[in-house]
């Protein structure tokens, strides 16, 4: 086995991998009639889609096909997660039932890279525990993919490299998109939030934000390549610009992402509240671009906890936030993030999460059971809730979060929203969907020339995720 932490001088390696496993590929190819396969199950949040896009061009690059039959693969990729500890034990599920398909073809090469291989202790519970597992890399040094897969396929053992921190940002790694319509963008990476529950700070490292121009360059390739929405990517993206040199900040990163010629909607992934400025606020009410919807944590009601958490806002303050956007963009969606059953939450904290749940009336919110997790600060506390107490909780909130879901969404009936097309539904190859600026998702009949347009539907059906309905017009 081989474990590395050092940072080597890596580009021109993955250059050369690159080639000499397209070759053999090619080679492969000639002699068997069939391309090598590949297929990447990716586990957790956008940054780790975005990563396994990253790695999909690459194999492309390669030579590999994909599929989605885990049999006919030759290489499987488990992009992981580690943010709450159902995410892990999904991987160790998964893992041990690929020991057979090991056994049947010993080509087969198996790979973990994502959040989870940040963590030593995982590292070496795989290790002993899955020794058909070739080859491990973690989140700071997805860049240098190929030429760890070029050793692995040439060398005895598993190769595992994992780096503790993380590098400069590397620019100009081939992508393969999966939705032209929509594409994701990095625009910083990492965090230095510390929320006393969070794992990500560990495993993305320190904050680091792409310079303006490389976010200009990719957004405007994409747009010459079909993208019509773009989803900006960062753990706080209200801090942009904070490792730049000069003063630029997320608003003037917006505004110059929003002068690129064609681009039709501009999204935004995650908002912190400490750090939401007016400045942003007046931008999204300026930009007809940036839609009209923000996802804004808010974790817990009550300001013991908030405290706890180290969130870095009162639930007065975040109220405070909620009103100037909702007074300054009436027509905008909000969701959030709660999580349920922090240490030392009472009943009467949680009925304060449930009170600003009420008085916001989030249009959706993701809901988690608190998970402990090993490094960070709350794990060590000693006022864990039981379990019981925690899923009590979480199903109380649940259903009023769901309630007012869809009461909001009943005053849609009936009316036309403008929705961009994103493809037909998995099921029925004769119903389209897609989203509304708010990030509601509509389905109705379409065709296929429906593909990556604007159109106007009316709402025929309002449910508590989704939305059924009718194409009256199409727009651009
Ligand atoms: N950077 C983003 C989200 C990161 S993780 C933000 O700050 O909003 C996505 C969500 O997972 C978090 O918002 C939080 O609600 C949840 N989460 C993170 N750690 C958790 C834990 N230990 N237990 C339960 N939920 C957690
Ligand atoms: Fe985690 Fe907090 Fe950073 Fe979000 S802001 S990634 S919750 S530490
Ligand atoms: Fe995302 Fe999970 Fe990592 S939420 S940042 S993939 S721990």
């Amino acid at each position: 086995m081989k474990r590395s932490n050092h940072k080597a001088p890596v580009m021109n390696n993955v250059n050369e991998s690159i080639n000499q496993i397209k070759e053999s590929n090619r080679f492969f190819e000639l002699k068997s009639g069939f391309g090598k396969k590949y297929l990447i199950e990716t586990h957790g949040c956008q940054m780790n889609e975005h990563d396994s896009e990253k790695l999909e061009g690459f194999l492309s690059q390669m030579n590999y096909v994909k599929t989605d039959a885990r049999e006919e693969a030759d290489l499987i990729i488990f992009n992981t997660c580690c943010v709450r500890e159902n995410a892990e034990l999904k991987i160790y599920g998964k893992l041990g039932a690929l020991k057979h398909l090991k056994k049947k073809s010993k080509d087969l090469i198996i790979a973990l890279c994502g959040c989870m291989m940040q963590q030593k202790h995982v590292v070496d519970y795989v290790q002993t525990t899955y020794p058909h597992v070739d080859l491990i890399f973690g989140t700071h040094n997805l860049h240098n993919f190929p030429a760890l897969l070029q050793r692995t396929l040439e060398e005895e053992g598993a190769i595992i490299d994992v780096w503790s921190e993380e590098g400069e940002i590397i620019e100009g790694l081939a992508v393969s998109r999966k939705f032209g319509i929509k594409s994701f963008v990095n625009i910083m990476y990492g965090c230095n939030n510390f929320c006393t529950y969070c794992i990500v700070p560990y495993t993305r490292g320190r904050e680091r934000s792409r310079e303006v121009m490389e976010v200009v360059r990719e957004v405007e390739e994409l747009v010459s390549n079909g993208t019509k929405e773009v989803m900006l990517l960062g753990q706080n993206v209200n801090s942009y610009g904070k490792t730049l040199e000069g003063n630029v900040d997320f608003s003037d990163l917006l505004i110059k992402v929003a002068e690129i010629q064609g681009i039709q909607r501009i999204r935004f992934m995650t908002s912190h509240p400490k750090d939401l400025s007016e400045k942003l606020i007046e931008t999204m009410g300026n930009i007809r671009e940036i839609c009209n919807h923000i996802h804004l944590p808010l974790q817990a009601g009550s300001n013991k906890v908030l405290k706890e958490m180290n969130r870095g806002y009162t639930q007065e303050e975040y109220l405070r936030i909620i009103t100037k956007i909702k007074n300054r963009i009436p027509e905008i969606a909000i969701t959030t993030d709660i999580i349920v059953g922090f240490p030392g939450e009472e009943e009467k904290d949680f009925e304060k999460t449930l009170k600003v749940a009420e008085t916001v009336k989030f249009d959706s919110a993701f809901t988690f059971l608190y998970s402990k997790r090993e490094g960070t600060p709350a794990a060590r506390s000693s006022e864990h809730i039981a379990e019981d107490v925690k899923k009590v909780r979480f199903q109380r909130l649940k259903k009023l979060i769901d309630e007012i879901a869809y009461y909001k969404n009943q005053q849609l009936l009936n009316q036309t929203v403008e929705v961009l097309v994103e493809g037909s539904s998995k099921k029925n190859p004769n119903i389209y969907t897609g989203r509304t600026e708010t990030s509601k998702t509509v389905n109705f009949p379409g065709d296929p020339s429906l593909e990556g347009k604007i159109v106007r539907v009316k709402i025929l059906d309002a449910k508590t995720y989704s939305f059924d309905g009718e194409v009256k017009e199409v727009l651009s």
